[in-house]
């Protein structure tokens, strides 16, 4: 589930990078909003529900969460002054539901827009923002409680 969660996150950035620049461009140079630009809004849903799926099922699972608990129960002040297990426990599972409820708020606003302009620029702000918070919210390698990229 590690690995998937890990891997998932590549396809979800490459998406939400996708919906972005065609978002831009489609509000920019007024081109209508196809079935096309539906589609890739929708795969970025799917990615985001997925890593959603994944990311809970780890937050329950894994030994080293199941460990950060327990430090949770026996003495949250010390939890809080972990950045490590703060991260873990609190920061980056806040953070990211937050990033995937904004993906939802910009397909159902994006799908409300009366022209298709509108629907672009909805779907645009949304995305940047949550995209945004996932970038600053992912463990990357050069953070202190950062994970290493698997070899491949
Ligand atoms: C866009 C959403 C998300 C992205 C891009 C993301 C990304 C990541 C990455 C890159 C890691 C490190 C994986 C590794 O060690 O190689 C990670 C770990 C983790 N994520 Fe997420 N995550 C997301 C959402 C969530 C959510 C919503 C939750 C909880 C509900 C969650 C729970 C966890 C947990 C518990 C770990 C650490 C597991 C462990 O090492 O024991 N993630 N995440």
């Amino acid at each position: 589930m590690l690995i998937l969660h890990s891997l998932l996150r590549w396809i979800l950035l490459l998406l939400m990078g996708l919906v972005i620049v065609r978002s831009y461009m489609g509000s920019k140079q007024q081109k209508p909003f196809t079935k096309q630009d539906n589609l890739f809004g929708l795969l970025m849903m799917i990615a985001a529900d997925l890593q959603l799926l994944l990311g809970l099922g780890l937050y329950f699972m894994t030994d080293f969460m199941k460990s950060v608990h327990a430090a949770m129960s026996e003495n949250m002040g010390a939890v809080m002054k972990n950045a490590t297990m703060r991260f873990f426990a609190i920061e980056h599972i806040t953070a990211m539901i937050i990033a995937i409820a904004l993906i939802h708020v910009g397909r159902i606003l994006s799908k409300k827009a009366a022209t298709d302009e509108a629907k672009h620029k909805k779907l645009f702000i949304w995305t940047l923002i949550a995209l945004i918070l996932i970038l600053v919210s992912i463990p990357w390698p050069f953070r202190e409680m950062g994970r290493p990229l698997l070899p491949f």
